[in-house]
């Protein structure tokens, strides 16, 4: 029986405790309402502009994106009649630095093919070689680009500002036996990066039937379709095809029917 009230006491004596600190804690909150309120308002925020931004920015910078580029490029044949075409590009891959080894996971809109990058205009222009047999060429830049899409972003902007004229590491293609050329880009900075600028510039297009492939990264074709026509002499195609950068890979069915379209 003396145990039983000894114990009872402690069990009374720990209530008394137990409601003692939650009277502290409920004082503290009272007390602190206003800050708890804000932390609330700025987790809500955060997590609002964790799903609107931020899954995009990581899946931009640190998602790697594996592709076979055979199967991806591989369309059916399109008729195209007695066209002779040329198709262009220009991409990061290939004018970047990459380090050795480096996958997709720190260089956005990069697609690798067992460790091998692969640029999205260029997987674009080799479904186009693809469908219509054509033949291929990439514009390559003496500079190097950085790998960082953020630095290179960076590089870019400097090249608008002071409208830099790039310089080649290899010649120009004659263009004297093609008809019609295929040119696919990037947009940069809402418009065509300068080494497609200097490249228009630089080839002698008149005669010529210029199609044009933008990939971008939301902004849609923007003012690339104006900045190709201002920068070159040949018959500019309006019909331009623009692929957003994360179906590049899926986009064979669209270059298909858009070279479908081209055929009359
Ligand atoms: C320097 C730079 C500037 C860019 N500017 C734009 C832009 O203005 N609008 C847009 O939608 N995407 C922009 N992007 C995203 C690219 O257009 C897009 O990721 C494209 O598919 C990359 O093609 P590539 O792999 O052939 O270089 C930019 C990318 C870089 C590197």
């Amino acid at each position: 029986m003396y145990s039983n009230l000894v114990t009872g006491r402690r069990e009374q004596d720990c209530y008394q405790i137990i409601g003692k600190e939650t009277n502290i804690v409920k004082e503290h909150i009272r007390k602190h309402k206003k800050l708890y309120k804000i932390l609330g308002i700025i987790i809500v925020a955060a997590v609002i502009v964790w799903f609107a931004f931020g899954r995009m920015y990581i899946k931009r910078h640190f998602s790697e994106v594996s592709v076979n580029v055979s199967d991806a490029a591989k369309l059916d044949a399109v008729d195209t009649g007695d066209k002779h075409i040329l198709t262009v590009y220009f991409t990061r891959v290939g004018n970047s630095h990459f380090e050795e080894g480096i996958d997709a996971v720190s260089s956005a809109s990069l697609m690798s093919d067992n460790g091998t990058l692969v640029g999205n205009s260029e997987l674009l222009a080799k479904m186009v070689q693809s469908a219509t047999n054509s033949d291929i060429y990439a514009i390559s830049t003496m500079k190097v680009y950085p790998s960082s899409y953020t630095e290179t972003c960076m590089v870019a902007k400097d090249e608008f500002d002071v409208d830099e004229v790039i310089e080649f590491r290899e010649e120009l293609p004659d263009l004297s036996g093609y008809t019609d050329v295929v040119l696919v880009y990037p947009v940069w900075w809402m418009t065509i990066p300068n080494a497609v600028k200097t490249f228009l510039q630089k080839e002698d297009m008149s005669g010529i039937n210029l199609h044009l492939i933008a990939t971008h990264g939301g902004s849609g074709v923007a003012q690339s379709l104006k900045a190709v026509k201002e920068a070159t002499n040949a018959n500019v195609d309006e019909n331009v095809l623009d692929v957003y950068d994360d179906d590049v890979i899926k986009a064979g069915e669209k270059v298909s029917a858009w070279l479908q379209e081209g055929r009359s």
